[in-house]
């Protein structure tokens, strides 16, 4: 933490000064607001661990000469309040150009209308609720696939694995509940059985009425819509009350977390990222090994679309600073509107939406507290 609050303390410093025009220095600032306290911390701060090394490398290259880009950084702590404030603050800020915006969809959400209202150009690179990006607002932006076709590809994946019935639990949050609705759907059109369909609580620690009154329903598979310290736990407390069903899980329990809140129960567990493997792409390998070397350990879920979320912003300003344009919010906003990155996880283009053409979903097994890659689907349309 001390060490973020350098880097946010130096940005704002460096911008006033800028402002003021009493710096030498010229530079231009993107945001990123994040979990970097509370339940999802872990998550938020691999994003920004992984978007300051893109900031960074932009910065060594010169690639935005004469100008450095800063990052104002704040933490929404996964929390549509705290989100909210921390995109007024950003927006208010007319040296921002542009925002990482958001792990939790239940903070993207709410925040977009600011972004939309200050004309603040923003890039997910995790919130995956599909509503997001249907309001209409030019400015929201997104470079991960969305729930609908994360849903689609889990309902199918699980047909594919034999299940007949299946249980389903989700968390009530604008991510979990939605992404449960559509995996029931694709999964009942692939003709498994949706037995039974829950809600729980964020924060919950005991899930064991839920689960003993489930398995004297008998279900073949359990897929849990949320993030990892509830998922965690089901699939623990599943195991401890002797349910042996196939736990399934998406991209917000993809993360060592998730292995150390279940411990052995975590095995055998599949779990679904949306996204590519990152392991596999040669175009990621550089982004993993300094990640490692830098930080100790490695990437596990969307660090790699934090860094190109900040590649892609750095790559606009690069453009318009090329060009001689004035880098304004509205110049970033036209460019993300034709650009084409490539990046550590492949290519990102967006559609009219905002959302990105490229859409691949893959899945994991856990196996000895390791993520297994097992397959991807793919859905891109350029
Ligand atoms: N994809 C997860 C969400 O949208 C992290 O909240």
């Amino acid at each position: 933490m001390r060490e973020k609050l350098r880097i946010s303390v130096l940005g704002l410093l460096l911008l006033s000064l800028a402002a003021c025009g009493g710096s030498a220095k010229k530079t231009l600032a993107i945001g990123a607001i994040l979990p970097l306290t509370g339940p999802a911390a872990s998550a938020g701060d691999e994003a920004y661990k992984s978007l300051m090394l893109a900031v960074e490398e932009a910065n060594a290259s010169q690639r935005l000469a004469p100008y450095t880009l800063e990052v104002v950084v704040r933490d929404d702590v996964s929390d549509p309040k705290q989100a909210v404030s921390s995109a007024k603050d950003l927006a208010s800020n007319p040296a921002v150009l542009g925002v990482i915006a958001h792990f939790n969809s239940g903070c993207y959400m709410p925040a977009s209308r600011v972004y939309h209202e200050n004309g603040l150009p923003a890039i997910t690179p995790a919130a995956s609720n599909p509503s997001i990006t249907q309001q209409g607002f030019p400015e929201i932006h997104r470079i991960v696939p969305t729930d609908q076709v994360q849903g689609e590809a889990v309902g199918k994946f699980i047909a594919k694995r034999g299940v007949k019935r299946l249980a389903i639990i989700h968390d009530k949050t604008q991510y979990g509940e939605p992404l449960a609705g559509m995996v029931r759907a694709s999964a009942e059109q692939s003709g498994v059985k949706v037995i039974s369909y829950d809600g729980i609580q964020v924060g919950d620690k005991d899930f064991r009425a839920l689960l003993t009154s489930l398995r004297s329903k008998n279900p073949e598979a359990v897929f849990f819509g949320g993030l990892y310290d509830e998922g965690g736990l089901i699939v623990k407390q599943m195991r401890e009350l002797g349910m042996t069903q196939t736990f399934h899980g998406p991209d917000g329990i993809k993360g060592k977390d998730f292995i150390d809140v279940a411990g052995a129960a975590a095995n055998g567990a599949y779990v679904s990222f949306i996204g590519n493997n990152a392991d596999a792409l040669p175009s990621a390998r550089s982004l993993l090994e300094n990640y490692q070397k830098r930080f100790n350990k490695p990437i596990e879920n969307f660090g790699p679309y934090a860094y190109d979320v900040a590649g892609v912003f750095i790559a606009v300003l690069e453009n318009l600073v090329k060009r001689g344009e004035t880098p304004t919010r509205a110049a970033v906003l036209a460019e993300l509107g034709k650009i084409r990155y490539e990046g550590a996880m492949g290519f990102a283009e967006f559609d009219e939406r905002g959302d990105n053409k490229n859409r691949a979903i893959s899945f994991y097994r856990v196996d000895n507290g390791q993520f297994v890659f097992v397959e991807a689907i793919g859905e891109s349309s350029s």
